[in-house]
C-alpha cells in the first residue's frame, strides 16, 4: 500500500484533520492510474473532494504523501506544501475537473497533459502598423555599453563551512536536521549545489562596474531570492529585495532598469491575478520595488510599477530609447494562481494591453524600445496562449523593438521571433531576445553580459560574456576573479555567410543565419553548447538534442519550441529520485511543488508499469 505509512503511523488528530481512509484510497487509486491526460483529469475529482475539506486537510495529506514516498526531506515537504498547497486547493475548489483549465493544471502541476491548443485571441491595437515605418539609421557613432545581469539568487543565510553536499534542493546552510561534520564544506565564494553568497554577488557587481565602467545603464532581469522556496517568508523576501537594490545602488554608478522574477515573491512563482480575491496578494512586492527602483527609473515609472503589477516603462534620459519592463509571471505555467477559473483570461492584469500602450507611445514618439522581463517568451514554462498574444505584439511593433532581454533559464541563450513561424528565414526573422546567464553557480559558471549598442538604432552590435570560474583553483580566494569569456561578434560573426560586415548589427536576421550555421557545423554548435553554461557543467548534446536546441532558438513563441516533454514520461525508467535529471523548468522554478508532484505520479506509475517508453533523448540541454 502506497499510503501505508500515512494510514498506519499518522496521529489520529492529523488523520481527522486530513482526509478519511476512503478518500485516501480513492486518491491512491487515481494516482496509480494517473499516467496520461485523461487519467489526470480523473485524479482531480478526488483531489477536489480533498480540497473541499479545507486547506489544512489538503496540505496535511500531501505532506504525508511527500514524506511517505521520501520525495524530499521532511522539512522541505512540509514547507513546500504549506506554502503552495492552499493555492492548488483554491484552484481545485473553483474549476471543473474536465475543462481546459484542468488540462492546463494537469500540464503544469503533474506534467500529465500537453498544453491545449492556443485559444484564438486578437490583441487589440490602437493603430495599424505605419505604412512607412520610421527608419532608424546608424551614423556610425561609437556604441555605448549596457550591462545585463540576471538570476542572482543571493542566499543571505549562506554559511561558510556548512554542508555543500546536502539532501535538499539547495545546500550551504546550517539546516537543523544536518548533523556531523560536512562531507564537503562550503567555501567563502560559492558552490554549484548552492545559491550565491553575498561575496559572490558583490564581486560580480564590482567586476561589472570595473569592466563596464562606461555603461549607460544596467538591465537586471530578475530573481533576487534564493531557491529555498520551502522556507522563504514575506519578511525575508522583502529584506532580500531591499538589500540587493541597495547593493546595486552602491556598486553600480549608472542607473539600473530591473524586472521582477518568479522568485521575487512568496510563495515563489505566486502572483494572484486581480480577478482573484485572496489575502495572499503580492502588492507588497510591487511596493517594495517601486520604492527601491525609483532612484533609477524615476518617480513616474516607479508609480506605474506600483499600479501595473510590477511593470513599468521609462525613457532613458538623453537617449531616444524607451525601456519597457514587463512582469512576465502572469504568463508563467508555475504561477498556480492562473488556474482558478474555468474562464480563460487572455490578458491577466492587463499586462499585454500595458505593453501595447507603451510600444504605441514609443512608436508615436519615434523612439526605439527595449523590452525586458524575466521569463523568455519562447520557453516551455510559458503559457502558450499568452506567449502567442505577446508574439502578436512583437510582430506589430517589430520596427520599434530593437531587442528584448530576459533571464530565468540560467543559460546564455537567444530566441528569435518570426513573422511566419512556418517559414523561418533571415527575411522573416523579426525580433531577437537575448537571454542572460545566471549569477547563481547552480547551473554553470557565474556570468554577466555587456552589450555594445548603436546610439542611433539601439541595435546590439556585440554581446560579451564575463565569468568567474568556480572550478579554478583560486576561486575560493578573495575576491573571486572575473574574466572575459567570449564575444558573440568575434566568435560568431565570421561563421555566417557572408561574414558579418563590421557595421552590421547582431539582429534577428544575423542570429537566424547563425542557427543555419549551427545546423550544419557541429563544431560551432558544440561551442554554443559549451557557452550555454559558461564552460561549467557542460551537458552532452547529441543530434536530436541539437535539433531541439536549434528549434528552441527559433521560437520566441512558446507553441513553436521543441521542449514539451512527453506527458507522463518525465524520468527515465529505473532512475531514482537522486538521479533524475533536472529539467530546465526545474532549474528555473527551483524544484518546487510541481517537481515533487511530477515525481510522485512518476514514482507511483513507475512502480506499477515495468515497460515504458523512455524519455525522449533531450528534453532540454541543462
Ligand atoms: C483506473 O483505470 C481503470 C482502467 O482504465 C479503470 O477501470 C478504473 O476505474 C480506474 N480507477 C480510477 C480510480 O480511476
Ligand atoms: C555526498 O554525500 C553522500 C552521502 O549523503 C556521500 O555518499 C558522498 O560521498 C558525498 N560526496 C562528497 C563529494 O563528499
Ligand atoms: C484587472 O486589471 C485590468 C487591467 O488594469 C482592469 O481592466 C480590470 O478592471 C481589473 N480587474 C479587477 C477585477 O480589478
Ligand atoms: C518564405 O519567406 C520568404 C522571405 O520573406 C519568401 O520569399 C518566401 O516566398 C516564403 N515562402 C513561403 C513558402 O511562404
Ligand atoms: C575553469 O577552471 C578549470 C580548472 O582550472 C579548467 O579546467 C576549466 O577549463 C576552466 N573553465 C573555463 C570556462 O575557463
Ligand atoms: C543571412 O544569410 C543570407 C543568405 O542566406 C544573406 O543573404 C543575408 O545577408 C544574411 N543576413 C545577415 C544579417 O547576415
Ligand atoms: C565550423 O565552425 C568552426 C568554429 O566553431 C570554424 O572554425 C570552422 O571553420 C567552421 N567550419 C566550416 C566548414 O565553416
Amino acid at each position: 500500500m502506497f499510503f501505508k505509512g500515512l494510514l498506519g503511523t499518522l496521529p489520529l488528530l492529523t488523520l481527522l484533520r486530513s482526509a478519511s481512509g476512503d478518500l485516501l484510497r480513492e486518491i491512491e487509486d487515481a494516482l496509480k492510474n494517473a499516467t496520461d491526460c485523461s487519467s489526470c483529469h480523473a485524479l482531480l475529482v478526488p483531489l477536489q473532494t480533498l480540497a473541499h475539506l479545507g486547506d489544512d486537510a489538503f496540505v496535511d495529506t500531501f505532506v504525508s504523501v511527500c514524506d511517505d514516498f521520501g520525495l524530499e526531506d521532511p522539512d522541505v515537504c512540509q514547507g513546500i506544501f504549506a506554502k503552495d498547497g492552499p493555492i492548488l486547493a483554491h484552484d481545485l475548489r473553483r474549476i471543473s475537473a474536465t475543462g481546459q483549465t484542468a488540462t492546463k493544471f494537469c500540464d503544469a502541476v503533474f506534467g500529465l497533459c500537453n498544453p491545449p491548443p492556443v485559444n484564438a485571441f486578437a490583441v487589440p491595437f490602437p493603430k495599424a502598423a505605419p505604412a512607412n515605418p520610421k527608419a532608424f539609421k546608424s551614423t556610425g557613432k561609437l556604441p555605448f555599453q549596457v550591462i545585463h545581469i540576471s538570476d542572482v539568487h543571493i542566499d543571505r543565510f549562506y554559511t561558510l563551512d556548512s554542508e555543500a553536499n546536502c539532501t535538499k534542493p539547495i545546500c550551504c546552510r546550517n539546516f537543523a536536521d544536518e548533523t556531523g561534520p560536512p562531507t564537503e564544506p562550503a567555501g567563502p565564494n560559492g558552490n554549484s549545489h548552492c545559491d550565491s553568497p553575498v561575496t559572490l554577488a558583490d564581486s560580480m557587481l564590482e567586476a561589472a562596474q570595473r569592466i563596464g565602467s562606461t555603461a549607460k545603464f544596467t538591465l537586471f532581469t530578475g530573481d533576487v531570492v534564493e531557491h529555498t522556496s520551502w522556507l522563504v517568508t514575506k519578511t525575508e523576501v522583502t529584506n532580500d529585495l531591499e538589500a540587493f537594490n541597495a547593493e546595486m545602488a552602491s556598486k553600480l554608478k549608472a542607473p539600473v532598469y530591473p524586472a521582477i522574477g518568479n522568485h521575487d515573491s512568496v510563495p515563489s512563482n505566486a502572483f494572484p491575478r486581480n480577478t482573484t480575491i485572496t489575502s495572499m496578494d503580492v502588492q507588497w512586492v510591487f511596493d517594495t520595488q517601486s520604492a527601491g527602483w525609483a532612484r533609477w527609473i524615476g518617480a513616474t515609472a516607479a508609480l506605474q510599477e506600483g499600479h501595473t503589477s510590477g511593470s513599468y516603462s521609462a525613457v532613458v534620459p538623453g537617449l531616444n530609447l524607451r525601456i519597457i519592463s514587463v512582469n512576465t509571471q502572469y504568463w508563467y505555467k508555475q504561477n498556480f494562481w492562473v488556474y482558478d477559473s474555468n474562464i480563460q483570461q487572455p490578458d491577466p492584469n492587463g499586462l499585454l494591453a500595458f505593453t501595447v500602450q507603451e510600444l504605441q507611445a514609443a512608436e508615436d514618439a519615434g523612439q526605439r524600445a527595449f523590452i525586458i522581463g524575466h521569463i523568455p517568451m519562447g520557453k516551455e514554462d510559458l503559457l502558450n496562449d499568452q506567449s502567442n498574444y505577446y508574439d502578436q505584439i512583437t510582430q506589430r511593433y517589430k520596427n520599434t523593438i530593437s531587442a528584448q532581454f530576459f533571464g530565468h533559464s540560467h543559460k546564455d541563450q537567444f530566441e528569435i521571433a518570426y513573422s511566419d513561424y512556418s517559414n523561418q528565414t533571415a527575411s522573416t526573422a523579426t525580433s531577437i531576445a537575448f537571454i542572460a546567464p545566471a549569477l547563481t553557480p547552480t547551473s554553470g559558471n557565474p556570468a554577466f553580459k555587456i552589450y555594445d549598442v548603436d546610439p542611433d538604432t539601439f541595435e546590439i552590435m556585440d554581446a560579451r560574456v564575463y565569468i568567474t570560474n568556480i572550478s579554478a583553483p583560486n576561486f575560493q580566494s578573495s575576491p573571486p576573479q572575473w574574466e572575459f569569456y567570449y564575444s558573440a561578434r568575434a566568435t560568431y560573426g565570421p561563421l555566417v555567410t557572408p561574414p558579418l560586415p563590421a557595421d552590421a548589427p547582431l539582429d534577428a536576421a544575423f542570429w537566424h543565419n547563425l542557427t543555419e550555421v549551427f545546423a550544419v557545423n557541429g563544431t560551432a554548435f558544440q561551442m554554443f553548447n559549451t557557452f550555454i553554461s559558461r564552460g561549467g557543467d557542460v551537458q552532452a548534446c547529441d543530434d536530436s538534442c541539437k535539433a531541439a536546441t536549434i528549434c528552441d532558438m527559433r521560437a520566441l513563441r512558446a507553441e513553436n519550441n521543441c521542449d514539451n516533454p512527453t506527458p507522463g514520461f518525465m524520468f527515465k525508467r529505473g532512475e531514482t529520485e537522486a538521479h533524475i535529471s533536472v529539467s530546465e523548468s526545474d532549474a528555473c522554478e527551483g524544484k518546487g511543488i510541481a517537481h515533487i508532484l511530477k515525481a510522485l505520479v512518476n514514482r507511483v506509475s513507475l512502480s506499477l508499469i515495468s515497460m515504458r517508453v523512455p524519455a525522449t533523448a533531450c528534453l532540454d540541454t541543462s
